[in-house]
């Protein structure tokens, strides 16, 4: 058989287990010394030593140099589509303006929701198509993304078409959320409960025409309670929907019990989670996605808890969040540092939070390489996985593979 890519003398393999990895299990990381990659038909044919590697037949060839090969990482948490900037809210967080008061005055999530209204879905599309270049220029292979700066039908679904095309024709495996209850719309203004209606009312036509996979709805002080908050993620399980949540991000309302009793894929932000919220986590399915590139964007200071989830039995992922207001980002990569420095997590645990447990809170298989799976991989200009978290808010991708088929090489030169 001739291969039609083989990479050879890669100094670190990442080999993550099956995910979801759990508590202690996230300290556990496969690296496999002088080993070797075969492709063929955009899958993984072949993984074994060098000097095989090195004599395997290969249309193509590519020595890593001694450098560390991992897979393909997955971002299980952004919003890629939206319109405008808002580069003038920086003034406001400096002042001292809450992310929520921001919000109670029309800015802030309302403020892209009236640029993207306004856009139209071939902008849209082509912002959104730019985003998920860079991200791929970041290592990721997979990515979730979520709607929500819409808030009205029209709008909603205008998001939810270009992720479906993004989806079809790009490079990249985009799994939908729709997060139609992300805010409550100026002209909803006091009907919180109508808004949350209409939102529901979409599902069975979202549902029809597969244009998600999960729902999502933003549950803080001033959005939406608790209550609401149960309503939707049990009218979406009803439709055959999976869910998830912004939960416990600002104010601890207890969405981490709710996603956990009700079973939900993911719970995410989780920085304001109580101890029996963690201890629901740990016991339960539910996967805890956490952003500390959003806790840093808007100043905080304290950190999801994550060593407390971890040490209790928790799955944990990590995303970027990537969104036009609380976190600015395409790096997950930086991410990863954000989580070493600010979370104490270790090496292994972010790599297998930004692969197999990563994909796990997307309900996808990715993150892994595995003989017979999709080829999404990435080799790093670095000298070991370690050094990754450690060297932040770079780019050390140094080429980027998906389903066998180059979408990003660095031009620049080496650092190692
Ligand atoms: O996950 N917290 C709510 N939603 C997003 C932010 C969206 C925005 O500010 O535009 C988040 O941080
Ligand atoms: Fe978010």
């Amino acid at each position: 058989m001739i291969y039609d890519l083989v990479i050879t003398n890669i100094g670190q393999l990442l080999l993550p287990d099956q995910g979801p990895l759990k508590g202690g299990a996230m300290k556990q990381l496969a690296v496999e010394k002088q080993r070797a990659l075969g492709i063929k038909d955009g899958r993984f044919a072949w993984i074994g030593s060098h000097e095989e590697g090195a004599s395997l037949p290969a249309r193509e060839k590519v020595d890593a140099e001694g450098k560390v090969v991992s897979p393909g990482l997955v971002d299980p948490h952004t919003h890629l589509v939206f319109g405008g900037s808002r580069e003038g809210e920086m003034v406001l967080k400096q002042a001292g303006v809450p992310y929520l008061d921001i919000l109670k005055q029309g800015g802030g999530i309302l403020s892209t929701v009236k640029s993207t209204r306004e856009e139209t879905e071939a902008e849209l599309f082509d912002k959104a198509k730019k985003h998920v270049r860079q991200m791929a220029a970041h290592g990721v292979t997979t990515l979730e993304a979520k709607s929500g700066y819409g808030l009205d039908r029209e709008t909603e679904w205008k998001q939810l078409k270009v992720v479906k095309h993004l989806n079809e024709q790009g490079d990249i495996d985009i799994v939908s959320t729709f997060l139609g209850p992300h805010a409550i719309p100026l002209e909803y203004k006091g009907k919180s409960d109508a808004f949350l209606e209409e939102m529901i009312a979409m599902l069975p036509e979202i549902k029809k025409q597969n244009l998600a996979v999960f729902t999502d709805i933003f549950c803080e002080t001033g959005v939406f309670t608790i209550e609401q908050s149960k309503h939707f993620m049990e009218a979406s399980h009803q439709l055959g929907f999976q869910t998830k949540i912004h939960a416990d991000e600002i104010d601890s309302l207890g969405g981490t019990e709710l996603a956990a009793g009700l079973g939900a894929v993911s719970a995410d932000h989780l920085v304001a989670a109580s101890k029996q919220g963690i201890k629901q986590l740990a016991e339960g399915e539910t996967t805890a996605v956490l952003l500390p590139g959003t806790t840093f964007y808007l100043g905080k200071d304290t950190y999801a808890d994550a060593r407390s989830m971890i040490d209790q039995g928790a799955a944990v992922a990590l995303a970027t969040d990537f969104n036009p207001g609380s976190c600015v980002t395409h790096n997950l990569q930086m991410i990863m540092s954000l989580a070493a420095l600010k979370m104490k997590m270790t090496p292994e645990e972010i790599w297998n939070a930004v692969t197999v447990n990563a994909s796990h809170a997307i309900g996808q298989k990715a993150g892994r390489i595995v003989k017979g799976k999709p080829a999404d991989f990435v080799l790093w200009d670095v000298p070991n996985y370690q050094y990754i978290p450690y060297h932040y808010a770079a780019n050390h991708a140094k080429m980027v593979w998906k389903n066998g088929r180059k979408v990003y090489e660095r031009m620049d030169a080496d650092v190692f």
